[in-house]
């Protein structure tokens, strides 16, 4: 088993199935009111470098209501703030609790933690990828559409959310279609990695409209991201064509769903009427993140072997 979850593309198809069966799973139990106490007595240290709603409480409230405890430490109010150095930080954490969970820029900084951790590192954000959102992304999907068979479109900057579809994307060999604009494609690394290992294309145009023809499920995100903010004026300009509105949306699939992983920037990369439009899963998209986390925890924590 990969003892630590730091990027989608270091797993087998079989293991991610696996965790989204598991959350849906766990979700319906708690629809029914049924509250497994699967990890009572342990605990997580939730190390967050960058502000966060979602993904903190999601992560909180999972662990609650499996039974466990949460530690939150924002980086500046610990050592690390002051320079304590990563490998430090992770053997003394592995003695505290039973996974680190961490939101941080490089992702060489979730690798050296689990490098030097004794217990799971499960990166909930790095600036090159967002594993555990695209997880929730396609538990919502399975959900909506009944099956992973499906044509999906990025539309936007190639972030770390655009490098955590690609992964996706060639774990579970469906086609994707990326519309990034000149300058802002996804990393070249991952794109390679991930062509070489799926069947089905990966592809990168310039032309939004082209990109969603026939997509099933659109994804977009912010132009800017955490740690860009310097940057959004300057974004919002280039990126105008990049919007998901309601003309472009009807280019896709009459089916298309719509998912962002929110906070969204509305009259930005995603109009009001399309955020909350019929076609918009994105609040089931957000609920999700709790139930994936749910089985994340449990998975690693437990270090459950996959049936
Ligand atoms: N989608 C997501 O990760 O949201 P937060 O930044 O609020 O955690
Ligand atoms: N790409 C966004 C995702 C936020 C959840 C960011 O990194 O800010």
């Amino acid at each position: 088993m990969n003892d630590h979850l730091l990027a989608l593309g270091d797993f087998s198809q079989a293991t991610l199935r696996f965790l989204i069966d598991r959350a849906r799973a766990l979700k319906a139990d708690r629809g029914l009111g049924v509250r497994r106490q699967l990890l009572a007595g342990r605990t997580i240290c939730l190390l967050f470098e960058k502000p966060s709603t979602r993904t903190r409480v999601s992560f909180e409230a999972a662990m609650y209501g499996l039974g466990g405890q949460v530690i939150f430490m924002s980086t500046k109010e610990s050592q690390l703030g002051r320079g304590e150095p990563l490998k430090d930080t992770a053997r003394v954490l592995s003695r505290y609790v039973d996974a680190i969970v961490v939101r941080t820029f490089g992702q060489e900084v979730v690798e050296e933690l689990a490098h030097y951790a004794t217990v799971p590192v499960i990166n909930a954000l790095t600036d090159l990828h967002h594993p555990c959102q695209v997880l929730s992304d396609l538990m919502t999907v399975l959900e909506v559409k009944g099956t992973l068979d499906i044509k999906a479109v990025w539309i936007g900057d190639g972030n770390n959310m655009a490098n955590s579809w690609i992964e996706a994307a060639s774990v579970f060999g469906f086609p994707l279609t990326l519309a990034c604009l000149d300058g802002f494609d996804p990393n070249e690394a991952i794109l390679t990695r991930a062509r070489a290992r799926s069947d089905l294309p990966i592809t990168i145009l310039r032309d939004p409209a082209e990109a969603i023809q026939g997509g099933d499920v659109v994804s977009v995100d912010v132009w800017a991201s955490m740690g860009q903010e310097a940057e959004q004026e300057r974004r919002l300009g280039l990126f105008q064509q990049y919007q998901l509105d309601a003309s472009l949306l009807t280019k896709a699939d009459r089916e298309a769903i719509v998912l962002h992983c929110l906070p969204a920037h509305r009259g930005e990369e995603i109009t009001d009427e399309v955020l909350e439009g019929p076609q918009s899963v994105i609040f089931e998209q957000a609920e999700n993140k709790m139930h994936i986390h749910a089985a994340i925890l449990e998975h690693f924590i437990l270090n459950r072997k996959i049936a």
